[in-house]
């Protein structure tokens, strides 16, 4: 997701920063604390611009939603909605990560949201893909024993690659499917409700939207 240079990126940060945390390795193991409740928590990687996260904490007040997006000037766009919509069960910070150990203990996240993920195309950059088979298994090391990662993507290639990634790491698909917005899709996926500023895109240009859940 590319986002213009923003003058004075800083100090807009600085002012947009009531939902930003700051230093996220710092709340490895307290995040129960950081949202004042032991609600399940929910993470979504490259949130971009925070459509989804928000409207997904908005109606589901019960639930607890982390935002990462690792591009500052993007991620400003995300901490605007939050502010703008006060909502409580949301934090967000900015980084580009990596191995999940880093911020969270193990058990304290509940599931994992990624979306429109970058498809590095190049098969010499297949390591940096967000569903990359090690990466799939740091998320459900991370995670609490029922933990779930959902998947999607309008990229084709990169759906088949995830869905390889998946069956070498030994994963149980738990829904799949290559047409999110079908209308007979629109009662089954909980996903369906929620959609991203890309989905939005791709969905009116035409696009089917593959969708997993493991
Ligand atoms: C193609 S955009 C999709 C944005 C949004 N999820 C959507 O569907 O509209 C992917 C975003 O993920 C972010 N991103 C990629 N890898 C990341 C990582 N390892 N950690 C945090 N953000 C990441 C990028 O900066 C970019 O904004």
């Amino acid at each position: 997701m590319r986002q213009r240079s923003i003058k004075n990126l800083a100090e807009k940060l600085e002012l947009n920063s009531a939902f930003l945390i700051e230093d996220p390795r710092a709340c490895k193991g307290c995040w129960a604390e950081v949202f004042g409740n032991n609600n399940p928590v929910y993470l979504e990687i490259g949130c971009g611009k925070g459509k989804f996260i928000m409207s997904r904490a908005a109606a589901c007040p019960d639930r607890n939603f982390i935002a990462v997006e690792g591009q500052e000037a993007v991620a400003l766009r995300a901490l605007e909605k939050a502010a703008d919509e006060q909502l409580n069960n949301v934090r967000i910070f900015i980084d580009f990560v990596n191995d999940l150990g880093d911020y969270f203990e193990k058990g304290e996240l509940a599931g994992i949201f990624l979306n429109f993920s970058d498809p590095w195309p190049k098969a010499r950059h297949a390591k940096r893909r967000l569903t990359y088979h090690k990466r799939l298994q740091n998320y459900k090391d991370i995670m609490a024993e029922d933990g779930i990662v959902e998947f999607k993507t309008d990229n084709d290639g990169l759906f088949e690659f995830t869905l390889e990634e998946i069956e070498q790491a030994g994963f149980e698909i738990l829904e799949m499917t290559r047409d999110l917005h079908s209308p007979e899709n629109e009662d089954i996926y909980e996903s369906a409700r929620f959609t991203t500023e890309y989905e939005d895109k791709f969905s009116a240009a035409g696009k089917n939207i593959n969708y997993v859940k493991i």
